[in-house]
């Protein structure tokens, strides 16, 4: 199981230090069944790489670029972060696929690069509200695995996170039945198109202490991607201890 912290545009160096060294305190000497990793702005990751060395917290970056070096003024390679301490780093999460109108074609890229780097890829997908009224939400997600998800991939360098559009920072939250639905549907897509169907699914979306344990209900579950109770240190670490 692994539980990321996707704390967005929000922290300042010192707040980010107080923030993980928070997080480490919550969770020392507590039985910990699952991988827990934190992705700060490209700023505070060498301030939190310090902060965490000597804990069981790991280090993401939430993006990177499409290319690997060169005349690309503002942008951070793979390489870059893997070189900066990051084991992991998210892709194609949909603030950055609308907002910053990023193609399946862009996430594929950023995948390989990461894949070439040694970082561990998170792929996410999943449908706006538009699409799910329409009941296109399925074909949309089919996709963008399609389109984004590479080949040589394994359970042990890539994640793929589930996180239907309406659901981040609203509150909403989708029921068990239609999580399980879409982690299915992704396992099956896996194995329909040779790919490792061990591969960890996370789910992401208005996560909460208090929806996370029966969030945890669903098969095919392999964790968590959470955004704004990931600037809780306190409230994050209960979601991560609530793992057996
Ligand atoms: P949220 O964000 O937990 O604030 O809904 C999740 C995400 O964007 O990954």
């Amino acid at each position: 199981m692994f539980i990321a912290g996707n704390w967005k545009l929000n922290c300042n160096i010192s707040e980010a230090k107080t923030l993980s060294s928070g997080i480490i305190k919550c969770l020392l000497n507590k039985e910990l069944n699952c991988e827990v990793a934190v992705f700060p702005p490209y700023i505070c990751l060498d301030s939190v790489k310090k902060t965490i060395e000597d804990s069981n917290l790991k280090l993401g970056a939430q993006d990177c670029s499409i290319h690997k070096s060169g005349a690309y003024t503002g942008d951070i390679s793979a390489n870059m972060l893997f070189d900066t301490g990051c084991k992991y780093v998210i892709v194609g999460h949909s603030e950055r696929r609308t907002g910053k109108c990023e193609s399946n074609n862009d996430i594929l890229s950023k995948v390989n690069n990461a894949l070439e780097a040694g970082l561990i890829p998170i792929i996410c997908v999943g449908e706006s509200v538009e699409d799910r009224d329409d009941g296109r939400a399925i074909d949309v997600i089919k996709k963008q695995l399609d389109e984004s998800v590479p080949k040589n991939i394994n359970k042990n360098n890539i994640m793929i996170a589930y996180e239907p559009i309406w659901a981040i920072g609203t509150g909403r939250v989708p029921n068990n039945s239609s999580i399980n639905e879409m982690l299915n549907m992704i396992k099956d897509w896996l194995v329909n198109n040779e790919r490792d169907s061990s591969i960890n699914i996370l789910y992401g979306g208005s996560v909460n202490k208090s929806n996370a344990e029966e969030i945890f209900l669903c098969s095919n579950i392999g964790g968590l991607l959470i955004g704004g109770v990931s600037l809780k240190a306190d409230e994050f670490s209960e979601i991560c201890l609530m793992v057996n």
